[in-house]
Formats: structure tokens, C-alpha cells, sequence
């Protein structure tokens, strides 16, 4: 089997994925983030086909993409915290980790039998239409092989996961580039579990100063861990110049052999992040040399990003 490819923005296309989905198949899709593996929350064989689609780990629980907080309600408890956060952030790049219902319409399969729930509302207007018509909440990993680089566009998704997937939607490339942020409100108390999408700044404007994920040997957000991301090629991170048999992916004035962003824009860097990663690995670099980011605003995500994809591979 090799996934049928339809172009998002048609209404035919999202209501025969939404069928497809409803029958317990998956569908690739698109959102404003990366592109990810949809299938229907509730439906136990269906998650167990993403996680074995994509060779992931079932302890590493998946996000359930809701059409907005009325969705989210089914599922999950919304402290006062939370739905503030929901009201200035979502449609968008924001994963809020909330204490499940007991009724939650979600398989246990879905969140690894963990007692919260991850919910986000994306933004992209394919994303959109496809968890309305299919009227239910869609959890979705991002649709690449588990520890493999996040795809930002349809061919990402149809070279990594084309023959296990029904559909992919595509919906062009991904305009922010990097996964949401991810973070765990309990009572008043918010955590970022992943940097991410929607930046820290923007973020504490809402939570104040946000607590970090333990460093404990069971993470709090399981996906966060060892290798990740990582390209074909072995990744050197804060490099200013390629050594032999390396391409250089530069940043600003080090321009290397793809410049993520000449002009130093980090929300720019964050779109393109992915996609070069593939590329000079697509043109045969042993080792990919990657320029200093700064920390600050989406750098912070980026900077995460890449250290999982530096991180040893052995790790994993
Ligand atoms: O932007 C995104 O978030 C993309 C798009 C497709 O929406 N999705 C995505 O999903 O990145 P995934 O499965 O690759 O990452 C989900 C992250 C993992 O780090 C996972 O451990 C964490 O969210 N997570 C999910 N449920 C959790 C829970 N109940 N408690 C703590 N962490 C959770
Ligand atoms: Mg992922």
C-alpha cells in the first residue's frame, strides 16, 4: 500500500479522510505545526496503529487535537489556569497536559494509561475541518518514524511513513516549523514539559514564571527523551565553520551551505529547521555542522531540537 496523497484545502478530500478516520484508519494532516498521524482518539486499534506505524514506543503518550475548548471538556478537567491559557493561545502551537475524566471518551492506549490527557487545538485550517467533520477528538503524533526528524511537508510524510498510512493531506508546508509547546497545568501550577511552537516569553505573560519537568529518571513528559530528531547524518552543534566531510547549516552572518535564517529571524529558523536538516542529509553529509542559535524567544525550542538530534543514537 502507498498512501493517496489529496490536496488539503478540498472538501472532498477532508470528508473522505474524515470517513477514512471514522473507520478506524489513519490519515496524515497537516497543521500549523509539523504534519501529524491522525487517527480517532476513542478507537483502541486505531492508536495502536499509529504507534505501530510510526515504531513508537506505547509508553510515550499522543495529543488529542480538539476543535476547541467545548471538545476539550469531554476529556480532561480546565482549572481556571488552563482555560485563560486556551483563550489567548488557542487556535495554536499550545499542548495543555490536564487531569483526565473518568469518562473521557479516549483510548487508555491513547495517553499510556497516564491519569492526564494532552489537548491541543490547532490552527490550521485543514486540521481544522478534518476533527469537525469527523466530529470526534484525533490524536496525532507528528508523522515521521519515531526518532526521526518531524515532517514539515507532504513528501516528509509520504518517505517515512507512505506505505502505512491511508491519506495524506497536503496542506504545503508547515508555517511554524516546530511541535507545540507542551504544558502541564495543575491547579495553579503550570510546567513546561517541551519548549515548543509558542514561546516561553509569551507563555509566562499568562502564568507567570513557569516550573521545569524534573530531571527525575521517569519523565514527566515521556517523549521527551535521549535522541531524537536525529537525521541520517550525525549532527555538531555551535559549529562556525564545516570540518571535512561536513555541511555547515548556518544562522545570521555564518551562512554555512543553507542558511536557516541570513537575516537572523528565529521564527524563519524554526520553519526551516526541519526541512534543511533533510536536505543536507539528502546531499550526503557525513555530519551536519549547525551555527550557535540564540536561546531567547522560539530559539529556546530550536535549541532542544537540535541537542536531541546531536544526542547519541545508541540512547535511544
Ligand atoms: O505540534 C505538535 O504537538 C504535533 C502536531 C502533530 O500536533 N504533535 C506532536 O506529537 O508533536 P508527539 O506525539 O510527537 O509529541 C507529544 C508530546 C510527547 O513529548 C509526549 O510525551 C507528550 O507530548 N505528552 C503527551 N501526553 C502527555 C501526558 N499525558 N503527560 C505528559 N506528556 C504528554
Ligand atoms: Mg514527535
Amino acid at each position: 500500500m502507498s498512501a493517496t496523497i489529496l490536496p488539503a484545502s478540498e472538501t472532498t478530500a477532508i470528508t473522505r479522510a474524515a470517513d477514512i478516520l471514522r473507520d478506524g484508519g489513519l490519515v496524515a494532516m497537516p497543521t500549523e505545526t509539523v504534519y501529524g498521524l491522525a487517527g480517532d482518539a476513542g478507537n483502541g486499534e486505531a492508536v495502536a496503529r499509529i504507534y505501530a506505524a510510526k515504531g513508537r514506543p506505547s509508553f510515550n503518550p499522543l495529543i488529542a487535537h480538539v476543535s476547541g475548548a467545548d471538545m476539550a471538556e469531554r476529556l480532561v478537567e480546565i482549572p481556571p489556569l488552563a482555560r485563560r491559557l486556551m483563550e489567548a493561545f488557542w487556535p495554536g502551537p499550545l499542548t495543555l497536559v490536564l487531569p483526565k475524566r473518568d469518562e473521557a471518551p479516549i483510548s487508555d492506549l491513547a495517553n499510556a494509561g497516564l491519569d492526564t490527557v494532552a489537548i491541543r487545538c490547532p490552527r490550521h485550517s485543514a486540521a481544522r475541518a478534518l476533527i469537525e467533520a469527523a466530529n470526534r477528538p484525533l490524536v496525532a503524533p507528528s508523522a515521521n518514524p519515531s526518532g526521526a526528524v518531524s515532517p514539515t511537508k507532504a513528501d516528509h510524510v509520504a518517505t517515512g511513513l507512505g506505505d502505512k498510512i491511508d491519506i495524506i493531506l497536503d496542506g504545503g508546508d508547515c508555517p511554524v516549523g516546530l511541535e507545540s509547546a507542551v504544558v502541564a497545568v495543575d491547579g495553579d501550577t503550570a510546567t513546561l514539559l517541551r519548549p515548543g511552537g509558542l514561546d516561553r516569553e509569551a507563555i509566562e505573560a499568562i502564568t507567570g514564571p513557569l516550573q521545569t519537568a524534573g530531571q527525575s529518571d521517569a519523565p514527566a513528559s515521556p517523549g521527551m527523551l535521549k535522541s531524537h530528531y536525529a537525521p541520517g547524518a550525525a549532527v555538531r552543534l555551535n559549529a562556525r565553520a564545516a570540518g571535512p566531510g561536513e555541511l555547515l547549516l548556518g544562522f545570521g552572518e555564518i551562512s554555512g551551505d543553507l542558511n536557516l535564517s541570513a537575516t537572523g529571524d528565529l521564527t524563519e529558523a524554526a520553519a526551516r529547521l526541519f526541512s534543511a536538516l533533510r536536505e543536507l542529509d539528502a546531499r550526503g553529509a557525513d555530519t551536519i555542522a549547525v551555527a550557535p542559535i540564540p536561546g531567547h524567544g522560539l530559539g529556546e525550542a530550536i535549541n532542544d531540537r537540535l541537542r536531541r538530534a546531536a544526542a547519541p543514537r545508541d540512547a535511544t
